[in-house]
């Protein structure tokens, strides 16, 4: 072969093209009310803008911008086009005018052309090359194009076309077009000589027209739909590789030109960045996004190599990916990247970080040539590997053999689609007169790609050969459900303890089946079942697409926005955190599903549970906290428990499919338990908190309570009982005459309290396993450490009785605010056989000359300062707490003023000369109700018992308003947690013990006040009494 001694000509270096394009809003981000980021105001230009600081603005300049955002409609075919002459609006016509065009362009004149999509997950990348529906993407216009292109071509000239499919998982490679089960461990990539990275064995078909592409392209679909069965994001995580081969012959000059056309949908770009950066204990795994990983780690170092950076190795032969890519990046290639992004601020970082991608890979330079040869035979008649029809019985072409081989195996390859075309002819009848299951699948394009059908009489499904309706999947059983179709009924009965939702809700009883219900088998295959055609309406099922599904399942288990607390914000628009965590809820929930079916097939013993961290917990001020979903991971022999961010679950749940997959395909699992992603070793976990409000100690007065320890979900862990207790510097406690009625008094002077946790009583925690421990741990103002006490173990009651001293030298008003406002936290966290003992350094922490560790040792924002508040919304009923708050503020003023009388009372009564006596400080200290002025904080002496006390009547009353008002509280806290139920036979019941709660709530204040204001005005009459005495 004198392959290119005729005419490869290089080409000047080829810079990669890039191009960007921003989707519209998806439905979920359209109800959660989500903003665009993204503008472009020039066909090259696209700028992203940070939604938490609207003067971040980021520009960058591609070879073509998209705007697929907004101002577009649906023509009568379905087509969505610009709305209107004015509108910016592309669509798949503009994309490929522009994209697709070129590639065409240059793979006529014999140069190969690739075109990669990244993006993340739901960016728009298999919309943009594969399309949907009626809107075509790129592989298919293209292919399209280049028939049609055939059609109307030179006379003497040949050309031959051949196509191949692959899909890259967990780097296996998956033959899409090869017939029958894949081989174990899939195809392997080789490197020769002459042909650089290629794939043995690989399918490749020979077509004559478009009509047999696109048929092939489906195959390929199917068989793509048919993997992911088993893990529903699998077409997300996988990479599609379709390549078509154009060689044109001169039959002039026997002049063969020959071009690969690569077409790539990447799997989802945020893979790239590894989860074991959200602080797991894993790394990736060997495989996982590997692919994805080595293509960055590639693209960077020929884009440093463009900048003149020395560059000793790009790491084309880590992946399976850069091994097929390689002539693509840097090579024998013209290369286009179509970077797709989302507008919403959600996906802010990710966005920002898929520009930043293709901003690097603009700079790749490839060296493209013209690959044109003068066949001194043909390759076939020299023994050349052929392409192959079918089957996977051949190497791929180097280059495509002779006319006369050719003709032969395009006629194979036209049978084998004639009778295709006779199977689907008649699934197509069989979709027209027969009920049957649609798959719905979370990748809109493997969407009603399977059908079951339900024939007359009763059939089975499941995993087993033998099932009528055979079915794939994780927790679908041998024998899982059967079906009937009887008198113009469909039923479906789940078999022993197999799972089988209906519209959101598992059933246990034969049920029948509406046209249109949802049915989802096992742990997550979802399926619409289309009825008899005489039920079928004018409704498609086009909106029964996968997140219906999981909302719908979500639904009826009772987990929405309002079950987090979503509530309306001011404009009617629910707060986006709580929509977020309860979109992350939803979404989870079947891959919750899916790592249990795993846990289970694998016998690791696992149970993994959706929670929302913080559902029914505050802060330190009673503001709501904001919502996380978090996975709790139980063993259940050994009752080991693990919580798990989602960043950690997504990324464990990615390593243990790895494995699974592994052990799918025979291979050995983990040897080191190091390694499985089932297990970690344990860790203290947190249980609960309890709020202990600390009002009292900013008028120097003591508390003791018993305070319930409230888990995330507002359910009662333990009872704590604790105890704070002002005190000298020395420690002796403070009595109620050391009592400060306005906490001003205290402002500039010296403030020592204790804080003792006495015990906790019926810890849950300790109920549930029996060789746990408990460790009680709390940080209070501006300490920089949480203090921790020592660990109780395999106790129900166990008595911690430990206390701290600690000293404000000089109070500051913030540190004031802060009592008044704030509750001190204190964390239940609990302990598991051999995990470690939580603690802090004391030596950290600043401590008096009495070794009493020191707070308000630095100013702190205002407790105003909105930045620490979570939840911005108040509700009715904390607000009304804050006015009573205000109305007892209001009783200290009078309380104030009436001291100020007193002052001017004892002025007018020197002047008169009366009872000199009477006004001196020492006296009138230790008379009760005394009228005498309090010394200010300044002229206080730090000796206990020797400061000037406030009265004790009003620091008694006092006392005893924030104990009720404590209680108040937490009927508060426990009221805001409080869910409507689900069932609406007992919204009355529930709508009763509400208005109960609200009506204690409202009493326990009202007399608490009432006690108050009591209280006040018999001191202030007492006060008025003496001082009329005094003056007679
Ligand atoms: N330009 C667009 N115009 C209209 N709809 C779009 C556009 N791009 C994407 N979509 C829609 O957004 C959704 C997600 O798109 P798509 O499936 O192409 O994402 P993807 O990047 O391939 O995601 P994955 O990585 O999970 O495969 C689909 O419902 C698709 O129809
Ligand atoms: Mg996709």
């Amino acid at each position: 072969m004198e392959r290119a001694a005729a005419g490869r000509r290089p080409a000047p270096s080829d810079r990669v093209r890039v191009a960007v394009r921003v989707r519209p809003f998806s439905q979920r981000e359209k109800n959660s009310g989500s903003k665009c980021v993204i503008s472009m105001h020039s066909r090259t230009t696209t700028i992203i803008q940070d939604p938490k600081n609207a003067a971040r603005v980021n520009t960058f300049t591609f070879d073509l911008a998209y705007w697929s955002h907004s101002g577009f409609q649906k023509d009568e075919e379905d087509v969505l086009v610009p709305a209107g002459p004015t509108s910016q609006f592309a669509g798949q016509a503009k994309v490929f005018h522009d994209i697709g065009r070129g590639i065409l362009d240059n793979a006529w004149q014999g140069y190969n052309a690739t075109l990669l999509a990244y993006g993340q997950t739901g960016s728009g990348k298999s919309y943009s090359m594969m399309g949907l529906g009626a809107n075509k993407g790129l592989i298919p216009r293209v292919c399209q194009e280049l028939f049609r292109a055939m059609e109307n071509g030179e006379e003497h000239r040949e050309y031959q076309v051949a196509v191949s499919m692959l899909e890259i998982y967990n780097e296996q490679i998956r033959d899409l077009l090869a017939g029958g089960a894949p081989p174990g461990g899939g195809l392997r990539v080789r490197e020769a000589p002459e042909r650089g990275f290629h794939v043995e064995g690989l399918t490749w078909v020979p077509c004559g027209s478009y009509e047999h592409l696109a048929r092939l392209l489906a195959r390929g679909t199917r068989a793509r739909t048919t993997a992911s069965t088993r893990m529903n994001a699998h077409s997300s995580r996988s990479h599609l590789l379709v390549t078509v081969q154009l060689k044109q012959v001169s039959l002039r000059t026997a002049l063969t030109t020959q071009a690969a056309i690569n077409l790539v949908d990447l799997a989802g770009s945020e893979r790239q960045r590894g989860a074991g950066s959200a602080g797991d204990r894993l790394r990736e795994g060997a495989r996982v996004n590997l692919s994805l990983a080595s293509l960055g780690a590639v693209i960077s170092a020929l884009a440093d190599a463009a900048l003149g950076k020395k560059v000793w190795h790009i790491p084309y032969r880590a992946s399976v990916l850069t091994k097929l890519l390689r002539s693509a990046l840097g090579g024998n290639s013209r290369t286009t990247l179509i970077a797709t992004i989302s507008p919403a601020d959600v996906c802010y970082a990710e966005t920002l970080s898929t520009l930043r991608y293709a901003e690097r890979a603009k700079r790749v330079r490839n060296s493209a040539v013209v690959n044109t040869w003068t066949p001194a035979r043909e390759p076939g008649a020299r023994g050349e590997p052929l392409p192959c029809a079918c089957g996977h019985a051949a190497d791929p072409p180097a280059w495509l053999p002779g006319p006369r081989a050719w003709a032969a195996l395009l006629e194979q390859a036209r049978r084998e689609w004639e009778q295709q075309g006779a199977a689907e002819a008649q699934e197509r009848q069989l979709v027209e007169t027969l009920p049957h299951l649609l798959n719905v699948n979370e990748d809109p394009q493997l969407t009603g790609v399977l059908k079951h059908f339900i024939r007359e009489g009763s059939c089975d499904a499941g995993q087993a050969a033998g099932n009528a309706i055979l079915l794939q999947g994780l927790g679908i059983s041998d024998k899982h459900a059967s079906f009937t179709n009887l008198d113009g009924k469909v039923t479906v009965a789940p078999h022993r303890k197999s799972k089988v939702v209906v519209n959101g809700v598992p059933i246990t009883t034969r049920t029948q089946l509406q046209h249109l219900d949802r049915v989802i088998l096992g742990s997550n295959s979802t399926y619409l079942y289309v009825g008899f055609p005489s039920e079928r309406g004018r409704e498609d099922g086009l909106r029964f697409d996968y997140d219906f599904f999981q909302l719908e399942r979500a639904a009826a288990e009772g987990v929405s926005a309002d079950w987090l607390g979503a509530g309306s914000g001011g404009a009617g628009r629910a707060d986006p955190s709580v929509l977020a965590a309860a979109q992350d809820y939803v979404k989870l929930t079947p891959l919750v599903a899916e790592a249990n079916q795993m846990s289970q097939d694998l016998e690791k013993g696992l149970h993994l549970e959706l929670k929302v961290k913080n559902l029914a917990s505050s802060d330190s001020r009673g503001f709501q906290l904001q919502k996380e979903v978090m996975v709790k991971v139980t063993h259940q022999r050994t009752r080991e428990v693990w919580i798990w961010s989602k960043a950690k679950f997504v990324h464990r749940k990615f390593l243990m499919e790895e494995l699974y997959q592994r052990l799918l395909d025979g291979e050995a699992g983990p040897e080191a338990r190091e390694d499985d992603p089932f297990w970690d070793p344990v860790e203290a976990v947190h249980v609960g908190a309890a709020h202990v409000w600390l009002q009292a100690l900013a008028h120097r007065l003591g508390l003791e309570e018993q305070v319930e320890l409230l888990g995330c979900e507002g359910l009662e862990e333990a009872v704590l009982h604790v105890r704070v207790t002002p005190c000298c510097p020395a420690g002796r406690a403070r009595g109620e005459e050391d009592a400060a009625a306005d906490p001003g008094d205290l402002l500039g002077g010296r403030m020592d309290f204790q804080v003792h946790l006495v015990r906790c009583l019926g810890v849950r925690w300790m109920k549930e396993g029996a060789k746990r421990g408990i460790q009680l741990g709390y940080r209070i103002y501006d300490l920089p450490n949480t203090l921790y006490t020592k660990p109780a173990w395999e106790n129900v009651n166990p008595q911690i009785e430990e206390t701290v001293q600690f000293a404000a030298l000089h109070v500051s008003q913030e540190f004031l605010n802060y009592l008044q406002t704030n509750a001190l936290i204190v964390d239940l966290w609990g302990l598991q056989e051999g995990c470690a003992e939580l603690g802090c350094s004391q030596l950290d922490l600043p401590v008096t000359a009495e070794g009493h560790i020191m707070v308000d040792t630095k100013k702190l924002p205002s407790v105003k300062d909105s930045s620490q508040n979570t939840s911005s919304q108040t509700s009715e009923l904390y607000q009304k707490l804050f006015k009573l708050e205000r109305e007892a503020e209001l009783l200290r003023n009078i309380n104030r003023a009436l001291r100020e009388e007193n002052v001017i009372l004892k002025e007018s009564l020197e002047k008169t000369g009366l009872h000199p006596q009477a006004l001196e400080p020492s006296r009138a200290q230790k008379m009760p109700g005394s009228t005498t002025r309090l010394p200010s904080a300044s002229e206080r002496s730090p000796q206990c018992g020797q400061e000037a006390p406030c009265a004790p009547e009003l620091a008694r009353a006092l006392k005893a308003f924030y104990r009720s008002a404590s209680a108040a509280r937490a009927q508060w806290l426990r009221l805001r947690q409080q869910k409507p139920p689900e069932d609406d036979q007992m919204l009355r019941p529930f709508l009763h013990l509400q208005s109960q709660m609200l009506k204690d709530f409202g009493d326990l204040f009202e007399s608490s006040l009432w006690k108050l204001k009591n209280d006040v005005a018999l001191i202030v009459k007492k006060k008025r009494e003496h001082s009329l005495h005094v003056t007679q």
